[in-house]
């Protein structure tokens, strides 16, 4: 085998030349390590010292863009610092000039509706596990198309199946960190099982939550259920619908809101069981381990939330 030595224009030809499908819906990036934004998919890369790539040692957000509204922004970057502060890393900018990128970014895409990725790194320098061998926290943005489900997974529902794949620890858990591991395997079983969504499970048999979206349940008394935040990621959609659940108390449609621990026996007796999260809404789930759940179609209140939801969608803040 041959192996050249390339020149900085060979690479830069290679790399605007390197075309695979899934770089379709790639439509801008912005680093703080060039300072910039660019638009070519092959030139969208992060450098490999980066702790991010050799180590995992970043942490992220996932964020939605509506008809050019950034949905629960405010609650992504708390929960971007919050990540950060665990593992002693700070923005190196304020949220305001996140948004400012954010906005940029867009009007590069050329798009109002979006999936935004942020990855907060430790950043470049060392390839060591040592985090202080690291240039500086640097701050990369991708904007790429906004895929939602179709809307016979609304109707019909979609299946889930228990994990094998341990939890992480809860500490670990409650970071949005890069280290995906675990969620990368899970959501290899749920493909390789023929399953929409796996469930990992705590040490004491408490269903916990999918790769990345969360589980919650409306129990047969009209309680609606939602795991406690210990040993899960607390997630922006979940605690938005929970809040918006509030109507639902009040007009009766759920008799109650609940923190509780859900076992296989709540999954498999609930009337209704949910999993949401940013690309999904609220998605209903009518298959438990090949079992029919609750009628076999989308339930009420899962129709209800997930168009509270949506309709939220609108307060969301104009890019
Ligand atoms: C592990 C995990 N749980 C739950 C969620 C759902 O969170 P959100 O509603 O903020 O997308 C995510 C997605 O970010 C996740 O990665």
């Amino acid at each position: 085998m041959s192996v050249s030595l390339l020149t900085p224009a060979q690479i830069q030809a290679k790399l605007a030349a390197k075309n695979y499908p899934a770089q379709q819906a790639y439509l801008a990036m912005y680093s703080t390590w060039w300072g910039g934004i660019v638009t070519e998919p092959g030139l969208m890369t992060i450098p490999v010292d980066d702790h991010l790539v050799h180590r995992g040692d970043g942490v992220f957000e996932a964020i939605k863009v509506v008809t050019g509204r950034i949905f629960l922004f405010a609650e992504h970057m708390r929960r971007l610092q919050d990540s950060a502060e665990q593992i002693g890393l700070k923005l190196p900018m304020s949220a305001g000039d996140v948004k400012d990128i954010i906005s940029e970014a867009m009007r590069a895409a050329k798009v109002q509706d979006a999936l935004l990725r942020l990855y907060l790194s430790r950043g470049p320098g060392g390839f060591t596990t040592n985090p202080y061998d690291s240039v500086g926290e640097q701050l990369y943005l991708v904007v790429t198309s906004l895929k939602t489900l179709p809307s016979e997974k609304y109707e019909q529902g979609v299946s889930i199946a228990k994990s094998a794949v341990p939890p992480k620890d809860p500490t670990l858990a409650r970071i949005k960190s890069c280290n995906y591991l675990p969620n990368v395997l899970m959501k290899k079983e749920s493909v390789d099982r023929g399953v929409d969504f796996t469930i990992n499970i705590d040490s004491a048999g408490n269903f916990l939550e999918g790769s990345t979206e969360n589980m919650v349940i409306l129990d047969h008394a009209g309680n609606l259920i939602r795991p406690p935040l210990f040993q899960i990621l607390k997630g922006t959609t979940m605690m938005r619908a929970f809040e918006l659940a509030e109507a639902l108390v009040k007009t009766g449609q759920i008799k109650n809101i609940q923190e509780q621990n859900i076992t296989e026996s709540d999954i498999v007796n609930a009337k209704e069981v949910m999993m949401i999260g940013t690309t999904l809404d609220v998605l209903p789930v009518t298959s438990f381990e090949g079992k029919k759940i609750g009628n076999g179609t989308q339930g009420p209140v899962a129709k209800e939330l997930n168009q509270l939801i949506r309709q939220d969608f609108v307060n969301g803040i104009q890019i």
